[in-house]
């Protein structure tokens, strides 16, 4: 592998910036009363705003029906690149109607302010059902992210895009760390090694457990917590950084940590959004990833460690990031310690582990889960915010 200037090189070879320079905003802004107009939803829009700042590439838009087809059915685009979820933006045949091929949209953010430009090179009809039972491995609707797929328009709007400005996030500027600029503080740091960590959840000790795991054999880890769009139920963002801000203030050597926020919106694929989460870690500058118990999975749709077979599924070098699997981490009340069923002998009643369901439950009750399970200062961190969500 060439030594790329910021470090290792971007998924297909060159990180991708489609910021728009200010000619182009400037060109931008006085056409854009003109142009035909397609309002984003929340997904949608962190989607732009990934193409935009490099954490998707190669993509420079979105999908155009013969990469869709091949993502869908066999994890590549169609380059051969692997590739593992579609990133396609889906609208209503009346809107599809009104906007012809070779036009420029207005792209508008849910609150109807103008954020981005599609350049219209293709419309195009899919399948739904081939693409939920493919990527999400199930056409039940029950599932999150097949329901997103299923309330989706039906007409495909491809093309390549460009962000008209790239804001500061309202909520957590300071930890808005984009690709070009992670790799460039990941060689000022003199990180030859960085383990990126994908996390939608409040840190827990299993997942401390398996950041310092990997700490161990690498240079640097970036806590990359997920701030796009999620279920409903899953504890909000900013609870969510709180208590990491409270984890690494306490709980980690400063310098061999850096945090910053993903933009993007969870799909809940599980094993396909395993490699989707490695992929765009990689164009963040990581050289490794860390694929836990049931990664990016939901209910019982997927088997604790498919999100680790399905790397397998490439050929060695193919996805060029190294995968850091984990086996289920709990605490071993036999050893007192942190463990998985590889470093402890103990039985299965000897082994303390909440899932995030059990905790939200304990929480609703005022109870707070105990230190085998989560540090203290984060359990007191989550029971505030949960009073301040139920008024109690
Ligand atoms: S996810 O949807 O982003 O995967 P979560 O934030 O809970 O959910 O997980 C972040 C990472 O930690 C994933 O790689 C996941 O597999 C891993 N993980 C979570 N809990 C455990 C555990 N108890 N043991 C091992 N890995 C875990």
């Amino acid at each position: 592998m060439s030594q790329h200037p910021n470090g290792i090189p971007a998924h297909g070879g060159h990180l991708i910036n489609r910021i728009a320079t200010p000619a182009e905003k400037q060109e931008f802004i006085e056409k854009a009363d003109s142009l035909p107009k397609v309002q984003l939803d929340k997904r949608a829009l962190s989607d732009l705003v990934m193409i935009a700042i490099g954490g998707f590439s190669p993509l420079n838009g979105f999908m155009e029906a013969a990469d869709y087809e091949t993502v869908v059915t066999d994890m590549r685009l169609k380059s051969g690149l692997p590739w593992a979820i579609p990133v396609t933006l889906s609208v209503s045949e009346e809107v599809a109607d009104s906007i012809k091929e070779g036009s420029w949209v207005r792209l508008d953010s849910p609150e109807g302010e103008f954020v981005g430009i599609l350049e219209l090179t293709q419309k195009y009809r899919y399948n739904k059902a081939h693409e939920a039972t493919n990527v999400y491995r199930t056409d039940e609707t029950k599932h999150p992210g097949v329901k997103v797929l299923y309330d989706a328009g039906p007409i495909n709007l491809a093309g390549p895009v460009w962000l008209l400005e790239r804001h500061p996030h309202p909520l957590f500027p300071k930890y808005q760390i984009d690709p070009a600029e992670s790799r460039k503080l990941f060689l000022e740091r003199g990180w030859k090694t960085v383990v990126g960590f994908q996390t939608r959840n409040p840190i827990h000790r299993a997942h401390e457990y398996i950041q310092k795991c990997a700490l161990e054999t690498v240079d640097g880890l970036f806590l990359h917590p997920l701030v796009g769009a999620t279920k409903s139920d899953d504890i909000p963002a900013d609870v969510r950084m709180r208590c990491y801000e409270i984890m690494l203030d306490k709980y980690f050597p400063q310098d061999r940590v850096m945090m910053a926020i993903n933009p993007s919106a969870m799909r809940y694929a599980g094993p396909r959004e395993a490699i989707f989460h490695a992929l765009v870690r990689k164009n963040y500058g990581c050289t490794h990833f860390i694929v836990g118990r049931d990664h990016a999975g939901v209910g019982d749709y997927y088997g604790t460690y498919d999100a680790q077979y399905i790397f397998d599924e490439f050929e060695p070098g193919e996805l060029d990031i190294v995968p850091m699997k984990f086996e289920h981490a709990f605490y071993c009340t036999r050893t007192q310690g942190m463990a998985t069923s590889k470093t402890s002998p103990s039985l299965p009643e000897e082994r303390i582990h909440l899932s995030g369901t059990k905790v939200r439950e304990m929480l609703r009750r005022g109870e707070l889960p105990p230190p085998q399970f989560s540090r203290p200062e984060v359990a007191a961190e989550l029971a505030k915010a949960m009073q301040a969500s139920t008024g109690n």
